[in-house]
């Protein structure tokens, strides 16, 4: 018997933010650094910490915010993937946590850990579970606490990241010319020094030595990695607009990993779209990691301006390497 062929399409977005906001001066008084400094570089203003609370917490406040907007209840929600890099503890996986904190009883799940391109990673991974006609509702969610592993005594870190969740749920539909339409994925271990958090996993154990050289904080040597992301988000978003044969004009949004805003530029600047039709949020939430991408598309939904039919490009870079693109028709009224 011929399967029907189907398509994942998101039929459902929600989002968590903490409330503490730690401004650019907060980073003034505890750093050598200044407000002009951290704008003009990155783009960001503010970001948010988490003070009580755990990933697995802001994750089930984003999908418990998704589910107010949809009939869907918990219970029948099939799959929970989580992207993160900054799980509750190495195990049991931060999924197992949501899926209790959220009442999703018949739900199975696991962390995917792919960093900044933790979400579409996971995006791919969850649409390849609901093309496969075995499941039917699943819910990706990026979350991540940076706080949790930034040293607030290293300048070149600490003002660049946030903590933040945010939820999308995918469903079949066999409308082939809407939902996620396509993805180009790549992974590149030869990066893993530029870009990690060395301590505390069975290369590194936790020990007082560990934590005297600051191995359970992110290193980022952030001008190694900025060359190659820059040249990485540009060339992959313009990939996957072409090999789908859309123009600029074609595109309403990119929808790119906020990291800083100069990469962002670089890549609009190469696909050919003006600033207008690039989802920024950097500026409110700084590096949120496996956040900031469906954060973008959960802000710009509920502000209106996302339309059914909108061709969406997702673009991501991050540790790893890792990076890629998403073509994605927005399906949701
Ligand atoms: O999300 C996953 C992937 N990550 C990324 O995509 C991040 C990629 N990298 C970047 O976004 C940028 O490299 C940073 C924003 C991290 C840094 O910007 P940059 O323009 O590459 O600065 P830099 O590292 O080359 O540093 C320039 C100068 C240095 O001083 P000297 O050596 O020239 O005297 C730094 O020490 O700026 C100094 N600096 C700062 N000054 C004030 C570094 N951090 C700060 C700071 N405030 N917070």
């Amino acid at each position: 018997m011929q399967s029907t062929k189907l398509n994942a399409q998101i039929t459902a977005v929600g989002m968590y933010v903490p409330e503490k906001v730690l401004d650019n001066k907060y980073f003034e008084e505890i750093v050598e650094t200044n407000d002009e400094w951290i704008v003009s570089r990155t783009g960001i203003k503010e970001r948010r910490k988490m003070e009580n609370g755990a990933t697995s917490d802001m994750a089930a406040f984003a999908i418990l915010d998704l589910l107010k907007t949809t009939s869907v209840k918990a219970e029948e929600i099939d799959v929970i993937i989580v992207a993160t890099v900054t799980p509750d503890m190495f195990f049991p996986a931060t999924a197992c946590l949501v899926q209790d904190k959220i009442g999703a009883k018949n739900a199975w799940g696991f962390d995917l850990s792919a960093a900044c391109s933790g979400f579409l990673f996971a995006l791919q991974t969850g649409a390849a579970l609901i093309e496969s006609g075995r499941y039917k509702k699943v819910i990706v969610v990026g979350s991540d606490k940076m706080t949790a592993i930034s040293d607030y005594t290293d300048r070149n870190t600490c003002i660049l990241f946030g903590d933040a969740a945010s939820a999308i749920l995918l469903e079949p539909t066999e409308d082939l010319s809407t939902g996620l339409i396509d993805t180009l994925l790549f992974t590149d271990g030869s990066g893993k020094d530029a870009l990690n958090m060395k301590g505390g996993g069975s290369l590194n154990p936790s020990s007082h030595e560990t934590v005297d050289n600051k191995m359970h904080y992110i290193y980022q040597d952030g001008k190694a990695v900025f060359k190659v992301a820059v040249k990485g988000m540009a060339d992959i978003s313009y990939e996957v607009m072409k090999k789908n044969n859309l123009d600029s004009d074609d595109v309403a949004y990119l929808v790119p990993h906020q990291a800083n805003l100069r990469i962002i530029d670089a890549t609009a600047n190469r696909m050919g779209i003006s600033k207008d039709k690039v989802m920024i949020n950097i500026h409110k939430y700084g590096n949120t990691t496996a956040a900031t991408i469906p954060l973008c598309l959960t802000e710009y939904y509920r502000a209106g301006k996302i339309k059914k039919g909108d061709n969406l490009i997702l673009a991501a870079f991050g540790a790893g390497y890792t990076w890629g693109a998403a073509y994605l028709k927005w399906s949701i009224d």
